[in-house]
């Protein structure tokens, strides 16, 4: 197919040989197919910042760190130069969080860099060749979904251990291959250490991606692998290959009634205790 204007630059720099086909147009990025050389691989070429809710975007970057005043005051102006610097974290975020994640033990196609704004990407692919398909195309044995639930929690598990949440999981942005789930869509990853938000985006993604699995293997409803792992994370014992259970205690204790009418009673014996004096004194 004729190359798409934002293609252009990378064919004429010879990072790209020819875009074979239009694969999928996100909400945020439309994503190609092209040739590399020998070698089919994935172009993500980000919509414009303007296409993108603000709002979701700014509970999303608290507490990312941007340094650079100048360039901090811009994005709060929403000027021209704002603007491009927002598509500029927004862009090398994700490319920032595949690198890692890949490193961590998460399975994330490989990144072969960002050019231009479009990140070229490892394309994943099904046991019959064909590009990789989403979890939403699939369905799966509750045996399989058992198995691959266990293992995208550990993925979320591991994306914490390097300080991020995934941010936007559920069965849209999961593909399957041969050997399981394939995380992508990474960016709006978010900072767990600088976002006061962390822990409740950590419990979304935890909750989409168990009601996903749990169509297909229904007992998954009741596991709470979000509390667990939080809860690794808060007493420092977060550790990549830290056991899951998916049992959370949540806090049973009951008030113990007796006791605290017991201290309300000493209380209560003091003032009187503290008054008497005071009148004795006063007389
Ligand atoms: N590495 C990849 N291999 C195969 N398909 C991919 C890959 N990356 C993205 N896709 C396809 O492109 C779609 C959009 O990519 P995604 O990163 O989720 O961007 P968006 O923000 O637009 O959702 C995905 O749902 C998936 O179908
Ligand atoms: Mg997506």
């Amino acid at each position: 197919m004729k190359a798409p204007k934002r293609i252009q630059p990378l064919i004429d720099d010879g990072l790209v040989d020819e875009v074979l086909q239009s694969l999928m147009s996100g909400k945020e990025a439309q994503v190609y197919l092209v040739r590399c050389g020998q070698e089919i691989r994935c172009a993500k070429v980000y919509k414009d910042v303007a296409a993108r809710s603000f709002k979701k975007a700014a509970q999303y970057r608290e507490g990312r760190a941007i340094r650079n005043s100048r360039r901090h005051r811009a994005m709060e102006k929403r000027s021209k130069f704002g603007r491009e610097q927002l598509e500029a974290v927004w862009q090398t975020t994700e490319v920032d969080a595949l690198n890692v994640l890949a490193n961590a033990g998460v399975r994330v196609p490989k990144a072969y860099g960002l050019f231009d704004g479009v990140l070229l990407l490892e394309l994943i692919t099904g046991a019959d060749g064909e590009v990789a398909p989403r979890l939403n195309d699939i369905t799966m044995s509750a045996e399989q979904a058992r198995k691959d639930h266990a293992t995208v929690m550990h993925y979320v598990l591991r994306m914490l251990c390097v300080g991020l949440v995934h941010g936007d999981l559920s069965e849209f942005n999961v593909l399957q291959d041969e050997n399981g789930p394939v995380i992508i869509d990474l960016p709006q990853a978010v900072n767990a250490a600088g976002n006061n938000n962390a822990k409740s985006i950590l419990q979304h993604d935890v909750s989409s991606m168990t009601q996903y699995y749990a169509k297909f293997a229904p007992e998954l409803a009741d596991t709470h692998f979000a509390e667990e792992i939080w809860e690794l994370h808060e007493n420092g014992d977060l550790r990549p290959d830290a056991k899951l259970t998916g049992n959370f205690e949540f806090s049973t204790e009951e008030v113990d009634v007796h006791t605290v009418q017991r201290l309300i009673d000493l209380a209560y014996e003091d003032e009187q205790d503290r008054l008497k004096r005071e009148s004795q004194r006063a007389n």
